[in-house]
């Protein structure tokens, strides 16, 4: 990691979905962390345009991040039509059309992940499951460094094996998806990366409920080398963060876990969604299924429709530009 030349030890949490603006991105990578851009969602080609933006406000290296591929589970007839049902009140109330899966459920990552390869950024990162060697192989070809993420242990280990250059080790209170593919400790972040280090030899990154500078320390005593942060810049000025997302975070009291917007557990507020599905479908069905309910929540600043992706650590998030943010995470 000592080749990006960080100045401050912090990582920018590669944000999907519209918040992780290549402005943010490249805001704080100016900075001297490591700006990441969470493109799980992105056609080969918005990678491209994204990452030509990122580079055109910084020279400064940053991360191109995706969701690991993994098999299409099995779903029934049965069990979309009633995800479907589930939705449709909500559709009705925001004037849209009957909700239904379209043909392709999540982007092609051979071709996204081909994208990342032409476009060369200094760090890859990845969630939700591991890479097969050939992956591993043509980033190390390239000279592009590789991050896995883990929840547990276990998973540290599992990607250590694999080859990659540094694991995020990802604690409970983290803001969005949880990124593990095993087992999930849903652990405290500063317990995860006490116990990982004694084992896993790569350098750690800890993500988790990190908001202050105090925080930070304390993770990098307990032996990370990085703290990845994403929660702490869901309002800053450069981040994509819908109004009503942001109104939301400055008023909510507490955040839960749901699989209701994606399939996948993920911790954010509560809403109308987390509270009143029942039977979502596996990722990535659910997720295609709320797309189009979400975007339109976002266009008309309906925050009981949007998925409030939020850490624990939500209450201690400021408003200001993304050097303010970096600057009290670690001056
Ligand atoms: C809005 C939002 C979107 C996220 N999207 C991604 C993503 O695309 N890829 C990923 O690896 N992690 C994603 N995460 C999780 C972060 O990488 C990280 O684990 C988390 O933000 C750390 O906890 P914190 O939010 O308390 O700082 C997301 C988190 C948030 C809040």
């Amino acid at each position: 990691m000592e080749r990006l030349s960080l100045t401050r030890p912090l990582i920018l949490a590669p944000m999907a979905g519209g918040v992780g603006t290549p402005a943010l991105v490249a805001a704080v990578s100016r900075a001297g962390a490591l700006g990441s851009l969470g493109a799980a969602y992105l056609s080969p080609a918005q990678i491209a345009k994204d990452v030509a933006e990122v580079r055109r406000l910084t020279h400064r290296p940053f991360a191109v991040n995706l969701f690991a591929p993994q098999p299409l589970p099995e779903v029934t007839p049965h069990q979309i039509g009633r995800a479907a049902a589930e939705l449709a009140p909500f559709h009705v109330h925001l004037k849209l059309p009957p909700p239904s899966l379209p043909d392709a459920v999540q982007q092609d990552f051979g071709a996204q992940f081909g994208a990342v390869l032409e476009a060369r950024p200094s760090v890859f990162s990845f969630a939700f499951g591991r890479l097969e060697r050939g992956y591993l192989e043509a980033l190390r070809e390239r000279n592009i460094l590789c991050i896995g993420t883990a929840t547990s242990v276990p998973e540290a280990r599992l990607l250590e094996e694999d080859g990659v250059d540094a694991v995020v080790v990802q604690g409970g209170a983290a803001g969005g998806h949880r990124g593990g593919w095993l087992q999930d400790e849903l652990a405290p972040t500063l317990e995860l990366v006490r116990r990982a280090a004694q084992v896993v030899r790569l350098p750690l990154i800890a993500a988790g409920g990190l908001m202050t500078r105090g925080d930070v320390q304390d993770v990098l005593d307990a032996g990370a080398e990085l703290a990845q942060c994403g929660t702490a810049f869901l309002r800053a000025t450069e981040a994509g963060t819908p109004g009503a997302y942001r109104e939301a975070l400055a008023g909510a009291t507490g955040t839960t876990l749901t699989r209701n917007f994606s399939g996948r557990l993920a911790r954010g507020l509560p809403n109308a969604i987390t509270a009143g599905l029942h039977a979502p479908l596996p990722y990535p069905y659910q997720n295609a299924l709320t797309r189009p309910l979400r975007a339109a929540a976002a266009t008309t600043g309906r925050a009981d429709c949007l998925s409030l992706w939020a850490g624990e650590g939500f209450r201690q998030s400021r408003d200001g530009p993304a050097a303010g943010i970096l600057e009290e995470l670690w001056p």
